[in-house]
């Protein structure tokens, strides 16, 4: 594959569609070819699954089928979008993947990380990001942050609990991936986070300055 695969992970209210935002702007400035994704979504059939997702409606969803749902909406994103996209030689850049599933289904659900990381890899067939930054703040800094959960999210509406177990899963995934996955402290200013964000691409190669 000739292109790079970015991901971005992290708790509700870290600023990561802040920084998705800002991070666009400045590729956007440079002329970069990248495709911005997001999951679960990024294509009609993953659209439809998301919505099934977090309908706070199906409020008796088990843990392992909201994990398969996350598995098939990436399996589809990952062969209609993901692969194409990188074998053009484009920048992929994706809010959430594989990390999100193993915080929030494999440690925070409780479902275990091995077994995630088995569905991950099958969902992802081979495509791992070669890179993902982790957006570091604790839950209860960002929820005052953000001023409370959005009520049309099931996943949001989880209470602070889960949240803290979400944050200890994401803990988790940066000591077992440690080459993949670089944590970026963003208890600072938003453009404090996006010039950490900016070194650390540079760093590792993904842009040039
Ligand atoms: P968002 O906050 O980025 O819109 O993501 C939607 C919700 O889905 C968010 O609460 C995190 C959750 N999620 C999982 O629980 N597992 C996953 O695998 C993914 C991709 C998201």
């Amino acid at each position: 594959m000739k292109g790079k695969f970015i991901t971005f992970e992290g708790g509700e209210g870290v600023g990561k569609t802040t920084q998705l935002r800002m991070l666009g702007q400045y590729l956007q400035n440079k002329g970069a070819d990248t495709v911005f994704l997001r999951e679960p979504g990024g294509n009609a059939i993953s659209e439809k699954i998301r919505a099934l997702i977090l309908d706070t409606g199906n409020a008796d969803m088990t843990g392992m089928c909201e994990a398969m749902l996350y598995a098939a909406a990436r399996a589809q994103l990952t062969e209609s979008v993901i692969k194409p996209a990188l074998q053009e030689g484009k920048l992929v850049v994706c809010d959430r993947f594989i990390d999100s599933t193993f915080a929030y289904q494999g440690i925070a659900r409780g479902l275990g990380g091995e077994k995630i990381d088995m569905l991950n890899k099958m969902a992802c067939s081979g495509t791992f990001p070669d890179l993902t930054i982790f957006l570091d703040l604790p839950p209860t800094v960002a929820f005052s942050r953000k001023g409370g959960a959005d009520a049309d999210d099931r996943l949001e509406q989880e209470g602070l609990a889960f949240h803290v177990r979400v944050y200890d899963g994401y803990k988790r995934a940066c000591e077992l991936y440690k080459d993949r996955i670089v944590s970026v402290d963003c208890s600072g200013s938003a453009q404090d986070t996006h010039a950490k964000i900016i070194e650390v691409l540079s760093q590792k190669g993904i842009l040039t300055r």
